[in-house]
């Protein structure tokens, strides 16, 4: 992962992330929509975690996973854009290697968790939904933590493999990645020798997992709906949808993009439409799971106005 010799014979020890052009009007409008979305992510995700420690009524394992998706989320928007509004800010674009490596790792460790934890969270619901009888059973404390376990090992073994396998590949690609932050995809031949980049083909692999947990989802899903449907009484059937609509929505999100990204990458588009791309995926989806959990769900709302009634309590 050390940079030789580059292509114009010069050696990289570090990068610029052209970011968004350098329109000088542009930047100030740029910085200050980046760090709303910003701190709206922040705000957003730490106020569901909060709820959910502070209120005994969301300590079930469907809310232990959603406040676990926030700190996710939380760490996720963290590793992309206090980099962009500082370069947004101070005009610095350029960023060492070594830090775009490290930028790299933990956006690969993050999306995996992401990926994961919406994953047991479909498990949880399909057994909550089409298994009731057994669900405090097979879904206690205990299987609840091993999954969230399990979902960080896997991301950050994940990402261990693949510097391992970067620690063989020498950067010498261009030296200006025309995106606003570390991801190689965008990148055309970022290592020198070509056949190493057959190697990391076979991370290919993780398509296969992938296709995998997303073709389990949707079986999932198909009984979740279709025991829904089973449900006689039109009250009984709205209070068993309402329980997972709010997780439908984020999955259906999450799963449309991630093809669309997937489809999309391969057709080489301009670098514009990969950075609108990973801007809703990057920066989007984060403010989206809160926003969609708090205005989809009535103990959410409860858990709020319960917890604003104690704060106005506390004033007085
Ligand atoms: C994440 O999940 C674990 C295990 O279920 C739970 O104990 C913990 O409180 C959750 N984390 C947050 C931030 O709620």
């Amino acid at each position: 992962m050390e940079s030789a010799e580059g292509r114009n014979e010069t050696p990289i020890v570090e990068l610029i992330l052209i970011g968004f052009g350098n329109d000088p009007e542009l930047q100030p409008l740029l910085f200050l929509l980046f760090l709303v979305i910003y701190l709206v992510a922040l705000s957003g995700n730490l106020l569901i975690i909060v709820l959910v420690v502070a209120d005994r009524h969301l300590h079930t394992p469907m809310y232990y996973f959603v406040a676990n998706l926030s700190a996710v989320e939380i760490c996720y928007v963290s590793t992309t854009l206090p980099r962009l509004l500082a370069s947004l800010a101070t005009g610095d674009r350029t960023i060492s290697l070594h830090n775009c490596y490290v930028q790299f790792y933990f956006y690969i460790i993050l999306s995996n968790a992401e990926w994961l934890l919406l994953t047991a969270m479909c498990y949880d619901r399909y057994l909550a939904i089409c298994h009731p009888l057994r669900y405090t059973t097979l879904m206690t404390g205990r299987v609840c933590c091993h999954m969230v376990a399990w979902a960080w090992i896997y991301s950050i073994s994940y990402c261990i493999m693949l510097h391992v396998f970067m620690l063989q590949l020498v950067y010498c690609g261009p030296k200006d990645i025309d995106h606003f932050f570390c991801d190689f995809a965008p990148v055309k031949d970022p290592f020198c020798a070509d056949t190493n980049i057959l190697q990391l083909q076979t991370f290919y692999f993780s398509v296969i997992l992938t296709i995998g947990v997303f073709l389990l989802t949707l079986m999932s899903y198909i009984c979740i709906i279709a025991s829904i449907l089973r449900i006689p009484s039109g009250t009984g059937r709205q209070k068993a949808f309402s329980t997972c609509s709010s997780h439908l929505i984020v999955v259906t999100l999450y799963y449309v993009s991630v093809m669309t990204v997937y489809i999309v990458t391969n057709f080489s588009p301009p670098a514009i439409v990969y950075k609108i791309m990973s801007v809703w995926f990057a920066v989007l989806i984060p403010v989206l799971n809160p926003v969609l959990y708090c205005l989809r769900n009535k103990e959410v709302h409860q858990a709020l106005r319960k917890a604003l009634q104690k704060l106005a309590a506390l004033r007085v």
